[in-house]
């Protein structure tokens, strides 16, 4: 070989000079995770004495009321961005009036973390009807078993004013009725809670990675959610979804499952200026720590990574059952 030639490959661009060190690759870091951007969502179980494991999300309960008081405080001093509430009824009926019952156990759950944490975190709460109604869908049904958008939406503003009037920070309308994030608003302002902000669960797919989620509220549901939630074949009309939900009053939109709609969160970044969020659902939950559990994968470095790529994808804000353990590994 020619000395000519070999100058010729000599690559004189070496991306690898930056990852060199530890210090380096810190530097040079695009994306981070920080704790203050990390909501965890907590279930709570009506008349539960103890936690019950859910078998489906190893790791993960159905909180007792008093759990609950302590994952939050926990949560809390973690430095986490807020928690997201579940409630549980002890029994369901075809309207879910436990939701909207101001003695129901998310309105309780509610003015308990509110009480507990209330200076600390965001306090948010799902708002809809699947984990109350006996039938398992997220509204109303008509006598042909189709759900009625509009019977619904009234029923999301009853639920919005008892989860307002329980002192919550942000309710999180996650139905996916046409029309719910303006019925909502209207509702919370017209009872003098203009404070209260909207979660809006945007761009929420007809996801089979819901699976664990069911177990998780003892979910009754038959069928499925495709004549409301979007199909996955969509990203056009996840922005879209966005879009109305932004001119309606969404305070933050959401795109939910995460890791198989990364594509859409980065299009949602791009096409809004309100902050974004992305749920990292309870499948996400279950694949890595089955995977972890038979030893498949290292558990710690795939929760990191997971939550990393759905930054770097343009969420502000993650919802992930990881929050508190990411927060601890964070600090390291
Ligand atoms: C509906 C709701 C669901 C989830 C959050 N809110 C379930 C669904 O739409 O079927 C799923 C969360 C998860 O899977 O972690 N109230």
């Amino acid at each position: 070989m020619t000395e000519e030639h070999r100058e010729l490959d000599t690559p004189l661009i070496r991306p690898r000079r930056l990852r060199r060190t530890p210090a380096l690759r810190r530097m040079v870091a695009e994306t981070s995770v920080m704790p203050s951007s990390l909501v965890l969502p907590v279930f709570v179980r009506e008349g539960l004495a103890e936690p019950r494991p859910i078998s489906s999300m190893p790791g993960v309960v159905q909180h007792s009321r008093d759990s609950l008081k302590k994952a939050v405080s926990e949560a809390a001093e973690l430095g986490l961005g807020g928690v997201m509430l579940f409630g549980i009824p002890e029994t369901k009926d075809a309207t879910g009036s436990g939701g909207i019952d101001p003695g129901g156990v998310l309105n309780l759950a509610i003015t308990d973390v509110v009480a507990e944490v209330g200076d600390q975190l965001t306090v948010m709460s799902d708002l809809c009807l699947d984990e109350f109604t006996d039938h398992g869908h997220c509204g109303l049904l008509t006598a042909d078993g189709d759900v009625d958008n509009d019977l619904t939406l009234a029923a999301y503003a009853q639920m919005a004013l008892a989860q307002a009037a329980a002192g919550v920070d942000m309710v999180g309308p996650s139905g996916m009725m046409d029309g719910q994030v303006a019925v909502v608003r209207q509702a919370l302002d017209a009872g003098g809670h203009h404070h209260v902000s909207i979660l809006a669960y945007s761009a929420k797919y007809a996801s089979a990675f819901f699976g664990p989620f069911r177990e998780a509220v003892d979910s009754s549901l038959q069928g499925d959610r495709r004549t409301y939630q979007q199909d996955p074949a969509n990203a056009v009309e996840g922005v879209r979804e966005v879009l109305l939900d932004v001119a309606q009053g969404a305070d933050i939109v959401m795109v939910k499952p995460a890791l198989a709609y990364l594509d859409v969160i980065r299009r949602v970044r791009d096409a809004v200026d309100v902050p974004v969020a992305a749920y990292n659902i309870s499948g996400e939950y279950a694949m890595v720590e089955a995977a972890a559990a038979n030893g498949w994968i290292d558990r710690e470095a795939a929760i990191l990574e997971t939550l990393t790529s759905i930054r770097r994808a343009g969420a502000d804000v993650i919802l992930t059952y990881w929050a508190s353990e990411a927060a601890q590994l964070l600090r390291r």
